[in-house]
């Protein structure tokens, strides 16, 4: 994949933020889902892909666009791979809370795991405690071999938790491990992300969140060195047969980097549509101009870019 497809994408991030951000605090989610993913269907047709939604708003009979499986670009090579997440934290946006994104990963056609939609138990870290953990092994463990690795005492290590009543074991075991936590409400891209930075305050991310959230962070913390490590959570027989006709034959299987995201060729982007600790979300500056906030990556080089942009609105065709 050319670089010059890092700045496509995260055109195409930006202008699902731009759309959605109007909604913020308003209390309608779907309807700020609705307008993050309309802008990013449209931008994707000026693309130079010949891409195929992997990981997208649904499958083809349940959303009217972005489904998986929907071609998406100009149709021109390269041939690649599309996960999106037009707004991570819908929930959040409809509040006015931290850390709502508007998220894109590509990658050579193969390389992502089609995650069903489900749960999957993660573990994730920055670079530093790469190699280092295992989703296998108690809390407490992964807790020291995380101090180890930033060269910090326990009590100094914050785990982010999605505040769930299911993680309630998770908590008490880091509070007992002498561990500090930031319980989020919701987010996992964004937490998972974020423990590659040391300046966002988070060193590991413990919990279960959606599968397809996983496979977008791993691609994440493919471009900056980290690890993410997933086990598919399914809660049925339909969701089981899913896993299976996605082909994921062991589903207790612990899924590593090379499952989740293949190769050292991703490009990974998301901008801020409300404040977080890595992004600052959208600023609406009278009603023609907005500033963006957006960070893309690119795996193969390991490049990481913060990109702030300013949008005259009167001129963005597309919104
Ligand atoms: P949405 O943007 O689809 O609302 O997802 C937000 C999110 O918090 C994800 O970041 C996370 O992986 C998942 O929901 C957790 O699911 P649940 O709310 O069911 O615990």
């Amino acid at each position: 994949m050319d670089r010059e497809l890092s700045l496509e994408i995260v055109r195409v991030t930006e202008m699902a933020a731009l759309n959605c951000a109007r909604w913020m605090g308003r209390g309608q989610k779907m309807e700020a889902d609705d307008a993050a993913t309309t802008a990013m269907r449209k931008m994707f047709d000026t693309v130079q892909i010949d891409g195929t939604v992997v990981i997208g708003e649904g499958e083809m009979d349940e959303a009217p666009m972005l489904y998986i499986g929907e071609k998406l670009g100009t149709g021109v090579e390269p041939k690649v791979d599309v996960a999106v997440d037009p707004l991570e934290g819908t929930n959040i946006l409809a509040k006015g809370l931290w850390n709502a994104m508007a998220v894109v990963a590509i990658a050579p056609a193969g390389s992502l795991l089609h995650a069903p939609d489900m749960y999957m138990e993660k573990i994730a870290v920055g670079p530093k405690a790469r190699g280092k953990v295992d989703l296998d092994a108690s809390i407490e463990h992964n807790l020291q071999a995380v101090a180890q690795a930033l060269n910090k005492d326990v009590s100094d290590v914050v785990a982010v938790i999605l505040d769930r009543p299911r993680h309630q074991h998770i908590i008490d075991e880091v509070r007992r491990a002498g561990a500090r936590i930031k319980l989020i409400s919701d987010g996992d891209v964004a937490a998972a992300l974020n423990t590659a930075f040391p300046e966002t305050g988070v060193d590991i991310l413990f919990g279960t969140g959606g599968a397809p959230e996983g496979v977008l962070a791993a691609a994440a913390l493919k471009c900056q060195g980290g690890e993410l490590q997933g086990r598919l959570v399914p809660e049925d027989d339909e969701q089981l047969a899913r896993c299976h006709s996605m082909g994921i034959e062991d589903v207790s299987r612990v899924l590593r980097m090379e499952d989740l995201v293949k190769g050292d060729d991703a490009i990974f982007a998301a901008t801020g549509v409300t404040d977080g600790e890595l992004l600052r979300g959208v600023r609406l500056e009278g009603y023609a101009r907005a500033t963006t906030h957006s960070i893309v990556m690119r795996a193969k080089t390991g490049t990481i870019r913060f990109i702030q942009a300013t949008h005259d609105l009167s001129r963005k065709t597309l919104l």
